[in-house]
């Protein structure tokens, strides 16, 4: 498809963040974004690259009703000598799609889902940051905005992407966050929408987080929802236990998200010599591993927060503290290579890097 590209007057520059180590997570935005329409009889239309700005939508569109919404996370980043890369962006589209199919929205061609990523991130190249830790974090979206209150798919589609210059996820940076089980709320059922990424399956974790919070969480694991038994996943990211070395997860069975950073930790993992398992986790088990010492490890993983040790976990008002609670050697193995090939420090053995 032909991406137009629609001017941008000076008016609509904004200033870049002068201080990179405060950019923190999704708060400022890039001048400019990616819009594509879907609409019944004619398919992709439209699509254009435009400043940055609010959308002016009917209040009835099926979005703001029935949350007819998906979306994808992913990263540019900008290497010493300029390079600008894509990190598995392919898998990001793949997901996209998967999501879409749940969720009766239309499927994202490539050339439209990563050809138009690459159009505006090139454009927005000076957006980017290039201190440690910090990176474009890119926001794919679809909406239906189709104004009608009957409950069925929409007729009119919004794709588009916007872009985020960030720092790290968690105010505590690469340092252990505190997690704690839910053990009364559940995320996802079978069947349900828990593997698609959707604004719902977030919206539906705020009580639980901001409960957890109170008590002094960073966030909560989520148990699976019909026994509230095997460990699923943190919402913003999979979780992954070492044994030694052995690292652990939970399966892809549907009711979690096949994240993009979990499947390239495993990955790694097993190129750098240790046993990867996936396999269901009983909460019980787990909590008693942790606290014998046979757990000797926790971290999470996802786009926005790359890999994050975990140093406490708490369960029916118990803490359990991970190893020494602090940043074991497994995880940061893992956030360094992984970020290193990420950043163009060290090769990319894998083929993951998109330049
Ligand atoms: C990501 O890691 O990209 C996510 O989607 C987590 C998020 C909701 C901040």
């Amino acid at each position: 498809m032909n991406i137009a590209i629609l001017p941008l007057s000076d008016d609509k520059k904004k200033a870049k963040c002068a201080d990179e180590s405060k950019l923190g997570f999704g708060r400022l935005f890039t001048d400019r974004m990616l819009l594509v329409e879907w609409k019944t009889g004619e398919g992709w239309v439209d699509g254009r690259i435009e400043p940055y700005g609010p959308f002016s939508l009917d209040p009835a569109c099926s979005v703001f009703h029935y949350s007819q919404e998906i979306f994808e996370g992913l990263k540019a980043y900008k290497w010493a000598d300029g390079t600008i890369t894509l990190f598995r962006p392919e898998m990001n589209a793949r997901r996209f799609n998967q999501s879409a199919d749940r969720l009766c929205m239309p499927e994202v061609p490539e050339d439209i889902f990563i050809g138009g990523i690459e159009k505006l991130v090139s454009l927005e190249r000076d957006w980017i940051p290039s201190s440690e830790g910090t990176s474009l974090y890119i926001r794919p979206t679809m909406i239906g905005v189709e104004p009608a209150l009957g409950v069925k798919p929409a007729d009119h589609y919004y794709f588009y992407v916007i872009l985020s210059p960030v720092g790290a996820y968690y105010s505590a940076g690469f340092n252990p966050i505190k997690i704690m089980v839910e053990d009364n709320y559940v995320r996802s059922v079978p069947g349900g929408t828990g593997e698609a990424k959707t604004g719902g399956n977030y919206a539906c974790s705020l009580k639980a987080g901001l409960e957890a919070k109170k008590k002094g969480y960073d966030q909560v694991l989520w148990l699976d929802g019909v026994h509230k038994r095997y460990v699923e996943e943190v919402g913003a990211m999979n979780m992954l236990f070492a044994y030694g070395k052995t690292i652990v997860t939970s399966p892809l069975t549907g009711t979690i998200l096949n994240g993009v950073t979990r499947d390239s930790t495993l990955k790694l993992a097993a190129s750098l010599g240790y046993t990867v398992e996936e396999r269901l986790i009983d909460v019980n088990e787990l909590m008693a591993d942790v606290r014998s010492g046979k757990v000797t490890e926790a971290f999470g993983s996802g786009t926005a927060a790359v890999i994050s040790p975990v140093g406490v976990l708490a369960y029916k008002g118990e803490d359990y503290m991970v190893g020494d609670g602090g940043v074991g050697a497994i995880t940061r193995q893992l956030y360094d290579t992984l970020t290193g090939i990420q950043t163009g420090r060290l090769e990319d053995r894998f083929g993951w890097v998109r330049k």
